[in-house]
């Protein structure tokens, strides 16, 4: 396995929709093993490939807590089947907006279709952290940003903010 490098705000390549994926091969097997791997290093809770700069449509995420053992969950292909009418707002941060974090209101639960790591049609009720990786990680490939459900003002500051801090970078390595 490796760490892939992940592709920070703002940058054109995190606004690409992403291609459905035909087959699950050996290659998909481990482009997610090497995005778990990623997914747990950096750490967070879920990752698209489209953040590692591969345009397909495949996720991984894991809704355990903290205490709890390890529940990866690879996801390729995901739709929604069903969204509950109930919603909830969580603080939400994002593999490519380092140390942001903002509340995003979506539905609290989801069934999702998708195919599993063995190309195997898999569906899932989730609730809780998992729908919420789910929903957030599954917007990566429509090329959706959770910023994007913030006011323009507050998403305008945060886009200012975060190219101040690229072009500190770029100069310091210069
Ligand atoms: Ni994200």
């Amino acid at each position: 396995m490796a760490i892939l490098s992940v592709i920070i705000a703002p940058d054109p390549r995190l606004k690409v929709k992403s291609d459905p994926v035909e087959r699950v091969d050996a290659a998909l097997r481990k482009l997610m093993d090497d995005m778990l791997e990623t997914m747990y290093d950096a750490p967070g809770v879920g990752l698209s490939a489209i953040q590692v700069g591969v345009p397909k449509r495949v996720i991984v995420v894991d809704g355990a807590r903290p205490d709890e053992e390890r529940a990866p969950h690879r996801l390729v292909n995901p739709e929604l089947l069903w969204t509950s009418g109930e919603t909830v707002v969580i603080d939400e941060g994002c593999l490519s907006f380092p140390d942001l974090y903002a509340e995003v209101e979506r539905p609290a639960a989801i069934t999702v279709r998708y195919r599993d790591e063995h190309n195997e049609v898999r569906e899932l009720d989730a609730d809780g952290l998992l729908a919420r990786c789910i929903q957030h990680e599954m917007d990566h490939l429509e090329g959706v940003l959770f910023i994007e459900y913030l006011s323009a003002v507050r998403r305008n500051i945060i886009l200012r903010k975060l190219s101040k801090v690229r072009k500190a970078k770029e100069r310091k390595s210069a």
